[in-house]
């Protein structure tokens, strides 16, 4: 099992306090079909847009929202921008995490004496509904970190974006917030990372999962989870592990052409609802073989689910000492094999699904050899 070390006192202060998970940036091809998908597909609402109707010259971006959670898509209108580079060489992919703080000058400043590369230097930005406080540092690959503080701010999301009035409103799925979100690292780089989140962002390592936990016949990773110090944001990294063929966490690198996000963990208080519903809008989701539930209220205890649903929705359970959670995986959302999605209810359990692990990593290496690269 995995090692739990959720109650283990911080050996640091908390001199990054956190308020959770601003948004997430995306870096696509093209945001306005990315936004449709993420509307009719996942059920996320119109908030904000920006573009050359709100006088940003150089690229559109539009902000959708579900319960708390907020995905901003954006694209670059001309091929010499940066954000086309990036699109270039990695495809589809997330470049920003920002965090919600109360101080985004004094975030940039305890991180960068830490250690810490500068992205954005803090700068406040105006308009008639108030002010948003804005800095940012450099994280693994071509990712980063925004601090931003935005309680002197009124507006819709950000200045320069507009409120975003659509015709086209598909009902949400019910998901809440982000539970965590998971990055993958180069060979041997994982306690790199796992050192920057300690000593840079003031973090504690709550979670280790070795090579030897998860491994399947075949492939194997490493991973350890992050957590800041109130637990509101968490921040699993993974590295890949010598098997016999080629790891998950390998293929992810080769094809996003470097480090980044693997993928986002979307909380649901209903989860068989929240995937039947995303389901039947097309979002495809790794199954596992009947046979995983043949022992599977032996091996978690009671749940308050009936079985039947979980099984025909291939939904995993899993379970630790404070209770249980649902979770299942869906396919990668883009033709690369990057980032995907988790859908998690917890019932009580602060971990991460380990007990499904070899179930699910072999659901992964099914899809893995289809493509050929097992
Ligand atoms: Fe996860």
């Amino acid at each position: 099992m995995e090692t739990l070390t959720i109650n283990k006192p911080s050996k640091t202060t908390d001199f990054l306090p956190l308020n959770g998970t601003d948004h997430v940036e995306f870096y696509v091809g093209n945001a306005k079909q990315a936004a449709h998908y993420y509307k009719s597909a996942f059920g996320f609402q119109s908030l904000a847009y920006a573009g050359p109707q709100t006088g940003v010259r150089d690229r559109v971006s539009y902000v959708l929202q579900q319960g708390k959670i907020r995905l901003v898509l954006t694209t670059p209108l001309k091929s010499d921008h940066p954000i086309a580079e990036h699109i270039k060489k990695h495809g589809d992919g997330v470049k920003v995490l920002a965090l919600s703080v109360d101080d985004a000058y004094d975030a940039f400043k305890q991180t960068t004496s830490r250690g810490a590369l500068p992205y954005q230097k803090p700068q406040t930005i105006t308009d008639e509904h108030g002010e948003v406080r804005i800095s940012g540092i450099k994280l693994y690959g071509e990712t980063v970190h925004l601090f931003v503080e935005r309680k002197n701010y009124n507006g819709v999301f950000l200045p320069s974006y507009e409120k975003m009035d659509s015709h086209y409103n598909p009902k949400a799925t019910g998901l809440l917030h982000i539970d965590h979100c998971v990055g993958n690292v180069g060979w041997h780089k994982m306690n790199e990372w796992v050192n920057f989140y300690e000593d840079v962002m003031g973090f504690r390592n709550i979670l280790t999962f070795d090579d030897k936990m998860i491994s399947t016949e075949y492939s194997a990773l490493m991973s350890k989870v992050m957590s800041n110090g109130n637990g509101y944001v968490k921040f699993p990294i993974n590295e890949p592990a010598e098997g016999k063929k080629k790891s998950q966490i390998e293929e992810y690198l080769e094809f996003y052409e470097g480090e980044g996000v693997q993928h986002l963990a979307l909380a649901t208080d209903h989860i068989v609802e929240t995937v039947t519903n995303l389901q039947s809008r097309g979002v495809e989701f790794l199954t596992v073989p009947t046979t995983y539930y043949d022992d599977l209220i032996d091996r978690v205890g009671h749940i308050d689910e009936d079985l039947e649903p979980l099984k025909r929705l291939g939904i995993l359970v899993d379970s630790d000492n404070e209770g249980y959670l649902l979770q299942i995986f869906t396919k990668p959302v883009e033709d690369r094999p990057t980032l995907f999605f988790e859908i998690i209810q917890r019932k009580g359990a602060k971990s991460f699904g380990a007990g499904n692990f070899k179930a699910l990593f072999e659901a992964i290496e099914r899809e893995q050899d289809l493509r050929g690269n097992l």
